[in-house]
């Protein structure tokens, strides 16, 4: 790909969302994503790899847990923290000593990677703070020409972005839930999984206020939904329930779709009630908390 090479910058589809990417071996590139997401320099990217056999060259100290988990769920929608090698730029890594890693399951960026024949670094392709793109159409309407190519693989698979697991520590801990559950990544590891929502790593992904869409996003029980909004309709503002698949994987699949189309109908509020507490719904949880936080 002769505009990686170049130092470009090209939203390329996932299965999770839509990322911008760019040479991870390239400062100039890499400091142009942050300067494009309007991202803080010391909030890490993750390094998406053109195969398995790469992987390697990007860590020290794999930790035992890394090989049962890639081998089970690579390519897939889980990035590991892991000890960096020296070839990762600080740059990419906000100054840490470990590294965000993944490989995409998408057919499209899988063949652009393997021609590309490196890493390139992809943070989700949306201004930094809010709703990520499920759709090259989202891409467009955020980052427009701000970037060199948008690729379009169709509207994203599963809609949330990837589970990241933390494998440098005594256990593996989840720091951003994702269509990979605690119960699957247990089953393979064969020990309990702990969930981190704050620490001293830096991940955007864990300030409260994120994944915000402009409206303002209203939580309320599932049985107050309807007179919460009546509430909010008034003359001069616009309310509405945010309606959502009914299965775990299609409310993650349509979350930020909806979120996006609601906003660009203008409407002030959205008011939604969060899923059941369970596993499988944990990252449309999430992102509704913080979305709801949002503003
Ligand atoms: O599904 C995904 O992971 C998508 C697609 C495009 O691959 N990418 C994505 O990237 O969501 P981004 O940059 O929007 O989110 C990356 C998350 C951030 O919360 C970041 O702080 C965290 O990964 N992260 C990166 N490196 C880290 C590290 N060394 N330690 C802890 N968290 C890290
Ligand atoms: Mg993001």
């Amino acid at each position: 790909m002769r505009l990686l090479r170049a130092g470009g910058v090209i939203a390329l589809p996932t299965e999770t969302v839509y990322g911008l990417a760019a040479d991870a071996s390239n400062d100039d590139a890499v400091r142009r994503i942050y300067a494009i997401k309007g991202r803080p320099p010391d909030h890490p990217l993750i390094v998406h790899l053109p195969n398995r056999q790469a992987l390697s060259q990007y860590l020290v100290d794999a930790p035992p847990w890394l090989a049962p988990l890639t081998n089970r769920f690579w390519p897939g929608p889980l990035t590991v923290i892991v000890r960096k090698s020296p070839i990762v730029s600080n740059i990419v890594t906000g100054s840490q000593n470990t590294v965000a890693l993944r490989m995409v399951d998408h057919p499209l960026t899988q063949a652009i990677l393997a021609r590309f024949g490196s890493a390139v670094v992809a943070p989700s392709a949306n201004r930094f703070g809010r709703v990520s793109p499920t759709t090259a159409d989202h891409v467009l309407d955020d980052l427009g020409n701000d970037v060199d190519l948008i690729v379009d693989g169709g509207a994203a698979r599963i809609g949330v972005e990837s589970t990241i697991v933390d494998l440098t520590g005594d256990v593996p801990a989840i720091l951003r839930a994702g269509a990979i559950t605690a119960a699957a990544l247990r089953d393979v590891v064969g020990v309990d999984i702990v969930t981190r929502s704050s620490g001293s790593v830096r991940a955007p992904g864990m300030l409260v206020a994120h994944y915000a869409p402009k409206a303002t996003l209203v939580l309320v029980a599932e049985n107050e939904v309807a007179a919460e909004v009546e509430r909010r309709n008034t003359r001069v503002q616009r309310a509405i329930a945010l309606d959502l698949p009914a299965s775990a994987a299609g409310a993650a699949r349509e979350l930020y779709d909806r979120l996006r189309t609601l906003d660009k109908a203008g409407y002030a509020a959205i008011v939604a009630s969060l899923p059941p507490d369970t596993e499988e719904y944990a990252a449309v949880r999430d992102r509704l908390t913080r979305a709801a936080h949002g503003d």
